[in-house]
């Protein structure tokens, strides 16, 4: 059976221009990846397809091996490819027989670049952006809320390594980075154990500062937008203190990334440790835990799966959001900067959380009539009470990372949307969500 001719998906920036790679240059540091060779990755971390029986099988093969070329384009020699048994619910996983390719640095360029958090959601797409650059990776994590599966594509690969290991213990390598982002960062996960959370915070940041001044290394903490707490300034500056509950149950992480960054400048100017602070707010994309609670998960779940989409609180509460491949530029820019104070990073397109479920529910119904599927009704938009402590208002001002970095957000939340969109649809079709 032919397949279908395949129709790549088109990407437009802020100002209509198309996306074909992400990342740029900045102090002396390049970081720019072709879109379609990290797409190959994320879209199909394992790239699965379904057994059936008889002629059947040749039929989902064609759809699934379409719809994966929209992604990967050339790039399908570089992928792993599983098969899923729905009638024993069991996966037959293969190795990558032949890695993604990855720039060849001389060893004056090369740096080993120790990722704590490595195997979650932004780790897990700062490894793939530096693996691709030709630097050698080694992941820390503890696979609380990460899994193995978000860079088993690298497992083997030379410049490659993954070390189960929880911050709060001390650990020992030499490197000359170190990303620390090793700490739940959604509600749920992080409130599960609020005293492990407050441990992690501070004595996983004690241990990686510890070895940054042992090896040299510079430092970059990802801390949050969560330090403003509910603010009272809008948009949030880095020069504000924050409006934080200390007691309530969200303080674990809040508090917890106030003392991490405490700690982060007392090493800076007791020690000298070269230290880089991003604060980070909200972040979406692909290989976001669908059930984390997360906003826009939720919604795009709920949405795909035809059910309610559920808003808390009267929906009039605003929110931002920023792409996760912004994101990483600007913490890749960031760390090879200068810049040592705290640098907020983040979308400053505000949507009220009504909204921004009306987008959602809009875009995924774009998508499912592209992709020819059935939409039995239009899902339902329904509002929930508020949880305690959350911040009805929250947007970043990026005039710091704009002037010192030459950052700026790129991404269109539509955009993002989009891709995020389809990500969740590819893992339905495998049976994985
Ligand atoms: N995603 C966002 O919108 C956002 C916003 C602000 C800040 N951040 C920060 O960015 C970082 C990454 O967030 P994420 O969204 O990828 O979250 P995530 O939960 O997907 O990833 C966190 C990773 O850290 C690991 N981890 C947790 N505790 C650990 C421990 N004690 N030892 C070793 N590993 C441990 C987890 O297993 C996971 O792989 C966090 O520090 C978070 O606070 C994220």
């Amino acid at each position: 059976m032919s397949s279908p001719a395949v129709v790549p998906i088109r990407t437009l920036d802020k100002n209509g221009s198309e996306i074909t790679s992400v990342g740029f240059e900045r102090f002396g540091f390049d970081c720019e990846v072709p879109l379609d060779v990290l797409r190959s990755l994320y879209l199909r971390p394992h790239y699965v397809t379904t057994a059936t029986s008889g002629s059947e099988t040749e039929a989902v093969d064609a759809k699934e091996d379409n719809a994966h070329a929209r992604f990967t384009q050339g790039l399908a020699a570089y992928q792993s490819k599983s098969i899923y048994h729905p009638d024993t619910q069991s996966i037959s996983y293969t190795t990558l027989s032949r890695f993604p390719p990855v720039k060849l640095l001389p060893p004056s360029q090369r740096k080993r670049v120790l990722v704590t958090g490595g195997a979650g959601f932004v780790g897990s797409h700062l490894v793939d952006r530096l693996m691709i650059l030709g630097h050698e990776v080694t992941v820390l994590d503890n696979f609380f809320t990460g899994s193995k599966t978000t860079v088993s594509h690298w497992v083997g690969h030379p410049n490659f390594e993954m070390v189960r290991h929880d911050v709060v213990e001390p650990f020992m390598i030499e490197c000359d980075q170190i990303y620390h982002l090793a700490c739940p960062a959604s509600p749920p996960h992080y409130q599960f154990n609020a005293v492990k959370t407050i441990k992690t915070s501070f004595m996983g940041t004690l241990n990686m500062l510890g070895l940054a001044k042992r090896t040299k290394a510079r430092f970059l903490i990802t801390s949050t937008s969560e330090v403003y707490g509910d603010p009272e300034v809008h948009p949030q500056h880095e020069d504000y203190w924050g409006h934080v509950n200390p007691i309530g149950p969200r303080a674990c992480y809040d508090e917890g990334k106030r003392v991490a960054e405490t700690l982060t400048y007392g090493f800076h100017r007791q020690d000298g440790v070269d230290v880089r602070v991003a604060r980070i707010f909200n972040t979406y994309g692909p290989r976001m835990n669908p059930y984390d609670g997360r906003v826009v998960s939720n919604f795009i779940v709920q949405a795909l799966r035809g059910e309610d989409m559920t808003v808390y609180g009267d929906g009039k509460q605003t929110r931002s959001f920023q792409y996760i491949h912004d994101l990483i530029d600007g913490l890749i820019a960031l760390m090879n900067s200068d810049e040592t104070r705290p640098v907020n990073i983040g979308n400053g397109d505000e949507f009220t959380i009504g909204q921004f479920a009306e987008l959602v529910r809009e875009i995924v119904e774009k998508v499912q009539k592209e992709d020819g599927d059935v939409i039995p009704r239009r899902v339902n938009i329904v509002y929930k009470p508020m949880p305690t402590d959350d911040p009805q208002k929250r947007r970043p001002d990026t005039t710091r990372a704009k002037q010192t970095l030459d950052w700026q957000p790129r991404w269109t939340v539509r955009m993002g949307l989009e891709e995020m969109v389809r990500y969740y649809k590819a893992k339905m079709a495998e049976g994985s969500l």
